[in-house]
């Protein structure tokens, strides 16, 4: 017995100390940037992920990078550092252990690079890699701009551009990352570069969508878009069959391609509870038009009341972001896309959900949400392999809250169970397409192997070049990564 515990701290303790060693170094080179279990800064930026699942990981230090040269240093220094891991951190929404955080490792939280700059065009909004998109709007609000951000506070362009990002904008303007003129990068050999659509053009696609393979992102160079006022709008109905009846056939109908009207981005939440079922319709209009006819289906609706305002994009972030929890104990969530099917079709996807959810009622501080999105028409400039200009593909995001780790395992039966059902029945009537989108995925979904053999082989190629090591495969593990 005694013998066992020293051999497994043989094993274990070398890599910590050399861990601490490296944050130790880091510390010297580059002063006041590192923080280490106990401080203020370490606490508040470990409390600060949305779920506790990210929560619950303790880097051996933090490092808070304030600009680009710095987060250069640290690549060189970590890469020399043996066996040393590292997660990148941006807003950190994502749900799933490890993504944005490591347990003994030096975890980079990018919050510090929140740098902002409007080119003289005003075409041009140049962010942080670590800026947090809740504080970039009311700084491009008084321009009657915006950028293709996150439509709740929090939300960073670190994860979100890199991953997709669906917006307002999106059914006019695809997603985020189609809309990005340049990067600055870190790469793996601690080189800075500047990808665009001329310089390293197979880096700038790469980074549409391969999230944190490639190197750290240390600033976003998006395209602006006129927005001033815009219309938003929450309804919550009673979960009846005649309220979800009608919703299938609204929703249905808004998907259709002689209904698109690319100022119209919505979503259809079902909602559960211990205490039971609910509806709700988030509707937006990037026009300064109130109760836009598009919507007349839903609204119609006999309904509970709810939000409808003209607001600007700020206002509009903050007042939708408190219907969902700030913060979650434990959540996980999947996704899946599909063809714009008629209305039986989603009677069927929302009974199948229906039937199953209710297996978790006694799970304690239980939220689901089933959420229906239409998915943004993209003009294929991004890694998804979708085809351009195509407005009738939907997504489903399903995501769970909850209190209690001891719930892991069941909650994740049930969501699986109901999302293979779904599929296997969208697929038997020939309207599941593969692609699934990364930034509502969790870690289990086969992300990258759904954008197809091309895209997959693209992306392997431009980590063989850029990261010939392989570093951001092995030493950043938090992620999709490209080789199996
Ligand atoms: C409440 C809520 C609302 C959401 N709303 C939307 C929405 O409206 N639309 C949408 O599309 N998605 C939405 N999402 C999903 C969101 O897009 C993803 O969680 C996204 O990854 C968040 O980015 P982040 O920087 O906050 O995340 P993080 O968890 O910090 O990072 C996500 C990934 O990106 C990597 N990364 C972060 N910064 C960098 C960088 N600078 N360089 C390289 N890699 C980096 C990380 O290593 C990590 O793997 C929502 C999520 C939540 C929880
Ligand atoms: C940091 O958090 C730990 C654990 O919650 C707590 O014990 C400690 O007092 C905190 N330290 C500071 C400086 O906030
Ligand atoms: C923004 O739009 C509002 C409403 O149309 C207008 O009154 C205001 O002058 C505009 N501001 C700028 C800077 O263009
Ligand atoms: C898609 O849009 C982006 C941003 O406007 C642009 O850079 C790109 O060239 C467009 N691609 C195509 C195929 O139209
Ligand atoms: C919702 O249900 C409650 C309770 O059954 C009922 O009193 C109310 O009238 C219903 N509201 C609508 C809009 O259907
Ligand atoms: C979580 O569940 C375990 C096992 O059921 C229980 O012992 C514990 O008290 C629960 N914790 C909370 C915070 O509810």
């Amino acid at each position: 017995m005694y013998r066992f515990v020293l051999q497994l701290l043989a094993v274990a303790l070398p890599a910590v100390a050399s861990v601490v060693q490296t944050c130790k170094r880091l510390d010297a080179q580059i002063p006041g940037r590192v923080f280490y279990p106990d401080s203020t800064t370490y606490n508040s930026s470990i409390s600060s992920y949305y779920s506790g699942q990210e929560r619950n990981l303790n880097p051996s230090c933090i490092f808070r990078p304030t600009k680009t040269s710095e987060v250069s240093q640290f690549i060189k220094l970590v890469t020399d550092c043996g066996d040393t891991k590292f997660a990148v951190r941006g807003g950190g929404h994502t749900l799933w252990t490890g993504a944005a955080n490591i347990d003994d490792g030096i975890t980079v939280d990018m919050r510090s690079l929140n740098g902002f700059d409007l080119s003289k065009d005003h075409k041009i909004a140049r962010l942080g890699g670590g800026a947090i998109f809740s504080d970039v709007y009311p700084k491009l609000v008084p321009f009657n701009l915006t950028v293709m951000g996150g439509r709740v506070p929090g939300i960073g362009t670190g994860g979100f551009v890199t991953g997709g990002g669906i917006t307002f904008l999106s059914r006019r303007h695809g997603y985020s990352c189609d809309n990005v003129y340049g990067y600055e990068v870190v790469l793996a050999s601690g080189k800075v570069v500047y990808a665009t659509e001329s310089s390293y053009p197979d880096l700038w696609l790469a980074l549409k969508g391969g999230s944190n393979n490639f190197g750290i992102v240390t600033r976003f160079d998006l395209a602006t878009f006129p927005l001033g006022n815009m219309w938003y709008s929450d309804l919550s109905y009673n979960y009846t069959d005649s309220v979800l009846l009608a919703h299938a056939k609204a929703f249905s109908n808004f998907m259709k391609p002689v209904n698109y009207d690319s100022a119209a981005m919505m979503g259809v939440f079902l909602y559960y509870t211990g205490q039971g079922f609910g509806v709700s319709d988030a509707m937006w209009y990037v026009e300064d038009v109130a109760n836009p006819a598009v919507y007349d289906a839903f609204t119609k609706i006999p309904n509970l009341g709810g939000t409808s305002e003209l607001a600007t994009v700020d206002k509009v972030v903050e007042t939708f972001g408190e219907n969902l929890p700030a913060t979650t104990g434990r959540s996980y969530q999947l996704t899946l896309t599909f063809q714009n099917p008629p209305a039986a079709i989603y009677t069927e996807l929302f009974q199948i959900w229906e039937k199953r959810i209710t297996a978790l009622a006694n799970v304690k501080g239980l939220f689901i949400e089933f959420l229906l999105q239409p998915q943004p028409v993209t003009n294929g400039t991004n890694m998804f392999g979708l085809a351009a200009g195509k407005t009738d593909d939907v997504l489903i995001d399903m995501t769970a809250a909850y209190d209690n780790e001891s719930d892991d395992s069941l909650v994740a039966s049930v969501i699986n169970d109901i999302v293979k059902k779904q599929r296997a029945f969208l697929k038997s009537r020939g309207y599941l397409l593969d692609f699934i989108y990364l930034n509502y995925a969790d870690i289990s979904q086969n992300v990258l192997s759904t954008w197809g053999k091309t895209s997959l082989t693209k992306l392997q190629a431009v980590s063989k070049k850029y990261d010939p090591k392989g570093v951001f495969q092995k030493k950043s593990p938090g992620g999709y990564k490209l080789f199996k």
